[in-house]
């Protein structure tokens, strides 16, 4: 069967990304609008406009950007040509989003873009990308001075990277300010795990085969683990990490986002409300944890040198397991375990469902050697899904059970590398199709369900638990599913 390819081809855009010299910008946001240069899908008229407090003229920006591509593309995947020809779109403009100096500069800037040269100003519908690579206590300055400039158009996009505020009530201050400039269909709040590939194939898995659906379900399913441990500390993010946290960080969006996708209904098709609106309802159907539910349901840690890293003795935690309940028809009963930190032994993000053991065990000697069936889904390392199963040992000997796996891996079962998160989102940014991309009520929905836990650690003065770099974490954390007569599935 051939498969059409898809459209490929991007609207001329005006990208601008504030916060340009930053980590995010030089490690995901250039190095992904790269491979997107170097598979020509961007207009040729498009152009990227860094936007930092730095004293960079292009030039300078240029060779900035020239050393992060180096630095963060493979090396394979290096070619003058294409370094060339996306250093060549970079702008740089010097400006403090909260001074009213520089504004002006952006606003010429952008008003001649060339597709404009010409053309009536009233007619204005070139696509410009605001991707907002900072603190989101400059969202609002930043969108009020877009407008302020009437650089916001019905074609204008504005992308906030997460965490939103870092409780409900500053989320809605912040996403107020930005409402107040951009309609909700112009607003892209983005969340990196949702454009990773094995995220959105567990949206196909399970909504593109019928096998699945008839077990998704709390008769079938005994719980289900989500796990993104990284290896890395946060060398060079300290200032931002120190106030945020592994809660704020990554369970507030990437791992409750994950948790959606697991457990959402089917969506109606998939597009922008249909799918947000399911994710919406998990969400909503999360049971509370509040006062001593948190404290029989979380774990917090921190590795013991953050505080060198940092350079400051501090209470941030770097990691959190807890154990989270799904209160509706489908899931009822079944816990979902999410766990996250820093420094941990693995580099590994996955998703685990669990299924229930048969419900007799009718093959001699079996009783205890059957090992539960089990759906991994790997984000990372190596993009995949295993699905666990008890097979028969080959050979005589009677029927001796034993542990297999059906392994799909991307890499070998595809001649296309995965390409990384924000690349694609990128994409779909300047495509303006929200589907990858929280709506408001979901950030706020998520806010609701985090700030009781975060709260409650505040008003008991838990510190973290230490836990050694390069181990798995807390025992604490082993001994929130042992309390369940489970055990976390380590898959080296
Ligand atoms: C980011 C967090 O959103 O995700 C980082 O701010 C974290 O702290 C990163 O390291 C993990 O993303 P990935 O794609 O490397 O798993």
């Amino acid at each position: 069967m051939t498969v059409s390819p898809p459209d490929l081809d991007l609207p001329a855009c005006d990208f601008t990304v504030f916060g340009a010299t930053g980590d995010l910008a030089l490690r995901k946001l250039l190095p992904g609008l790269y491979e997107r240069e170097r598979q020509r899908q961007l207009h040729p008229d498009t152009r990227v406009i860094g936007v930092s407090r730095h004293d960079l003229d292009d030039a300078g920006y240029r060779d900035l950007v020239t050393q992060a591509l180096f630095d963060h593309v493979p090396e394979d995947h290096l070619e003058a040509g294409a370094v060339h020809r996306l250093t060549s779109r970079l702008h740089h403009l010097a400006l403090d989003a909260n001074a009213p100096e520089g504004w002006d500069l952006l606003h010429g800037l952008l008003k001649d873009h060339p597709e404009r040269v010409g053309k009536d100003p009233a007619e204005d519908d070139l696509t410009r990308v605001f991707y907002l690579a900072v603190h989101s206590d400059l969202f609002g300055p930043i969108c009020e001075r877009l407008d302020q400039l009437g650089l916001v158009t019905p074609q204008s996009r504005v992308v906030l990277e997460k965490p939103i505020g870092s409780d409900l009530a500053s989320s809605r201050v912040v996403n107020d300010a930005v409402d107040s400039v951009f309609d909700e269909s112009q607003i892209f709040r983005i969340d990196h795990y949702l454009g990773k590939e094995s995220v959105q194939n567990l949206l196909v898995t399970r909504f593109a085969n019928t096998f699945l659906e008839p077990i998704w379900n709390s008769r079938w399913v005994d719980h289900v683990q989500i796990t993104v441990s990284e290896t890395l500390g946060v060398a060079g993010r300290g200032d931002y990490y120190d106030k945020a946290g592994a809660m704020r960080d990554m369970v507030q969006n990437h791992l409750l986002q994950m948790l959606c996708l697991v457990a959402m209904e089917p969506p109606t098709y998939v597009g922008g409300d249909p799918v947000r609106d399911e994710k919406l309802k998990v969400l909503r159907a999360l049971i509370p944890l509040t006062g001593t539910d948190v404290d029989r349901a979380t774990v917090r840690g921190q590795y013991t040198t953050y505080g060198e890293e940092v350079g400051h003795p501090s209470s941030t935690e770097t990691f959190v397991a807890l154990r989270a309940e799904v209160q509706n028809w489908r899931w009822a009963g079944v816990p979902f375990y999410l766990r996250t930190g820093k420094r941990l032994a693995r580099q590994e993000s996955t998703i685990e469902v669990v299924f229930k053991e048969p419900p007799h065990a009718m093959f001699p000697h079996s009783e205890g050697v059957t090992t539960p069936n089990r759906l991994t889904v790997r984000m990372q390392p190596d993009e995949g899904m295993q699905l666990h199963l008890t097979a028969k040992h080959p050979g005589p000997g009677g029927i001796r059970l034993h542990p297999a796996s059906l392994d799909l891996s991307y890499a070998d079962a595809f001649d296309e590398r995965s390409p990384d998160a924000y690349e694609r989102l990128l994409m779909d940014i300047m495509r303006g199709i929200p589907t990858l991309f929280m709506r408001r009520d979901e950030v706020e929905a998520a806010w609701t369900w985090c700030e009781p836990i975060l709260e409650r650690w505040d008003e008991t003065g838990l510190e973290p638990v230490r836990y050694h770099p390069g181990t798995d974490g807390p025992a604490a954390a082993t001994r929130l599913l042992a309390r369940d007569g489970r055990t976390w599935q380590e898959n080296a």
